[in-house]
């Protein structure tokens, strides 16, 4: 009895073996990788309605020759025809431009084949960042994900708070540099995750963290991804300010606050307000018993 059962096991593990062989490359590629893309702050450089082209650099611009490209594939691991791929980046020598001349800046939209490809140059570190390509991918049904590409070997890379994190890891990708124009390719998958990724969440949030409605201290999470005046606020039900747990600068950080209800707060409805550069990020309900 023993010995079938073995033999079952092992004739399943073959007949299993034999069966991802058969499967093509391209297909097993996709299961391996078909991991939603992690998204990263969006930054103070995002500008919208860049130009449709794929060079990004024009003829002029100094610096290494980039090729970037990649597919947008759905949480199916399909091909996304109709993804709006934007992407923006520091100069060589590390400098944003903000004008109206775009410059390192542009957008596509994928065909059938999901694919996007654009020509330019390799960005230069900024404020102390690795090299890094911003990304906001968006598809018709309005799900959209920022996030940003870096490049194997940077040196900044472990000590940067975007880059040095495990999320970033499968966004940390190889430079070929056999020819004269360097290659680097990023395959975005719009997980289900995504989906849910509303355009506030790309400029920071605010999470309650243990029990709401709370007795008497409730621990807030919150985040802001771009430097900048930013304010933590507690209002009551009239609208009345009832505690500031944040008022001035803050760099693109994340935080955990506790906010312990001063004597004498009555039990009932409380709003957290987060605002950061004029913007609210989120208002959350909080209830004290
Ligand atoms: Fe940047």
């Amino acid at each position: 009895m023993e010995k079938r059962r073995d033999f079952l096991a092992f004739a399943s593990i073959t007949s299993l073996g034999l069966f991802l062989k058969n499967i093509p490359k391209a297909i097993s590629k996709a299961i391996d990788a078909c991991v939603a893309t992690t998204r990263d702050v969006l930054g103070p450089f995002y500008i919208r309605n860049s130009p449709v082209r794929a060079a990004m650099a024009e003829e002029t611009e100094l610096g290494q020759a980039l090729w970037v490209s990649g597919v947008v594939y759905n949480s199916a691991c399909e091909p996304i025809s109709g993804a709006l791929v934007e992407l923006w980046q520091a100069s060589a020598v590390g400098v944003y431009d903000t004008s109206s001349n775009f410059k390192l800046r542009a957008q596509q939209t994928t065909g059938n084949d999901g694919a996007y490809r654009f020509t330019t140059v390799y960005p230069g570190s900024y404020d102390n960042r690795p090299s890094h390509i911003h990304y906001r991918v968006s598809v018709p049904s309005g799900t959209s994900l920022v996030t940003q590409l870096y490049f194997e070997g940077d040196p900044l890379i472990p000590t940067d708070p975007f880059a040095g994190v495990p999320s970033a890891k499968e966004r940390i990708k190889p430079l070929d540099k056999s020819g004269s124009i360097w290659k680097v390719n990023f395959d975005v998958y719009l997980g289900i995750i995504n989906a849910v990724q509303d355009a506030q969440e790309s400029i920071g949030y605010l999470k309650v963290m243990g029990n709401n409605p709370f007795e008497e201290a409730l621990e807030l999470s919150w985040s802001v991804y771009e430097s900048g005046h930013t304010e933590l606020l507690i209002y009551n039900t009239l609208g009345v300010l009832i505690d500031t747990l944040w008022s001035g600068h803050m760099q693109a950080d994340k935080k955990t606050t506790q906010w312990n209800a001063p004597m004498g707060t009555n039990a009932g409805t409380y709003f957290a307000k987060l605002i950061n550069n004029n913007r609210t990020i989120a208002q959350l309900k909080l209830i004290k018993k």
